[in-house]
């Protein structure tokens, strides 16, 4: 049984505030944070490099990590690369290849910030972007995408979930075009990890970009790339840790993943992250699953029956419900939704300007859902929404 309220003990925050942020960015479980103060009380020392033991034992846990995170996305560790955010794991497909004038990309009209601006910079360098229309609750037909295709298009790039309108997209049938036409595929899995089930082998999707801080519950400061065929990038950054060796100006890349993880890492971070996707896994991601949607699809509709308040996104959402108030402010909003009950929403554009955009509104109030959450504090949202919207609107 899903035991929600056990879950909560692990989570100290919770007794201070109702947490409806979680696609902004998730609490971390005290086991986590034990394996984090462990590894700087105990052992702290750097990762692959010295011969004595607290080098080795660190070393010991940071491979531990990849190898559970390898495990979870049912890939192999060294396709795992531990990275500081989504952000960077987008950026690292963007700026790790060669581009040629002409070269197609495809991506959404909807995409964050993070998998839209990496696409638009390299138009700099004659990248053709091509930015496919979502409708209007953010779902995007992979028919559309199929039509994009050119013979010159060397990335097709989507958000599984829309941090947005919390639509989800087709990424089985959208890589299976992807591999019929020879494109490459990125997932962004920023608002589906450790929430919806993600195998690369399934999927088989060309790059997975994953946050290690949202739904997989890690510490801020973690985020993943999973490559299908990591000696297809070249990596972005060069330095300690991810040569083999270096003679005057020649030098030899360690193999993947050392070659992409040059400079000391984040060790006490993705020790951290190792310990929260044992912790993901434990609750089982169907089961976290089944909770969130049913959170989020019963919030939308009690938020939906409010006069004055305009839900967005489909029936059928992941964990994320934007909404309005009236013509209030979405800040003034979040605010007093803080302010009078401690409710902590996200409010504005959510990294994602031309999302909003298409939808003609200048943002949102966002309650976004995570494990820990409960069904009373969705009626708490539901309650002081209303209060706001019957005496302010
Ligand atoms: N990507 C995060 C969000 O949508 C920060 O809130």
């Amino acid at each position: 049984m899903y035991d929600v309220q056990a879950i909560r003990k692990d989570f100290p925050v919770l007794e201070r505030v109702v947490y409806l942020d979680n696609a902004s960015t998730s609490q971390t479980p005290k086991p986590a944070v034990e394996a984090m103060n462990e590894y700087f009380f105990r052992y702290a020392g750097n990762y692959g490099r010295g011969a004595h033991r607290l080098a080795q034992q660190t070393t010991e846990h940071y491979e531990a990590a990849r190898e559970t995170v390898a495990d979870f996305f049912t890939s192999e560790p060294g396709n795992v690369i531990f990275t500081k955010n989504t952000t960077e794991s987008i950026n690292i497909v963007a700026h790790g290849q060669d581009w040629t004038p002409g070269d197609h990309v495809i991506t959404s009209m909807i995409e964050h910030h993070s998998n839209y601006l990496p696409w638009v910079a390299l138009r700099a360098r004659g990248v053709v972007l091509d930015l496919v229309e979502a409708n209007q609750e953010g779902i995007v037909d992979p028919s559309t995408i199929e039509t994009a295709i050119t013979d010159r298009t060397k990335l097709i790039t989507l958000s599984h979930v829309s941090n947005v309108f919390g639509s989800v997209q087709d990424i089985h049938r959208i890589v299976k075009i992807g591999r019929k036409n020879d494109v490459p595929v990125l997932i962004d899995a920023a608002q589906s990890a450790g929430h919806m089930d993600l195998s690369v082998k399934d999927l088989k999707c060309d790059y997975l970009a994953v946050p290690g801080h949202k739904g997989l519950l890690g510490p801020q400061g973690t985020g993943i790339l999973i490559l299908r065929n990591p000696e297809e990038l070249r990596p972005t950054t060069l330095g300690g840790g991810a040569v083999e060796w270096v003679r005057g100006c020649e030098y030899e890349l360690l193999e993947p993943p050392a070659r992409f993880e040059a400079g000391t890492p984040n060790i006490p971070g993705v020790i951290g992250l190792g310990r929260s996707v044992e912790y993901v896994s434990a609750l089982g991601v169907a089961n976290v699953e089944k909770h969130v949607v049913m959170l989020a699809r019963v919030a939308a509709q009690k938020l939906a029956e409010i006069d004055n308040v305009t839900v967005y996104g489909p029936k059928n959402r992941a964990a994320v419900v934007p909404f309005n108030v009236g013509e209030l402010n979405p800040h003034d909003v979040s605010m007093i939704l803080d302010e009078t009950s401690k409710i902590c929403t996200r409010s504005g554009y959510h990294c994602a300007m031309p999302a909003l955009q298409s939808l003609g509104i200048n943002g949102t109030v966002r309650a976004s859902f995570g494990a820990y959450n409960t069904a009373e504090e969705v009626d708490l949202l539901a309650g002081s929404v209303s209060l706001i919207a019957t005496s302010l609107v």
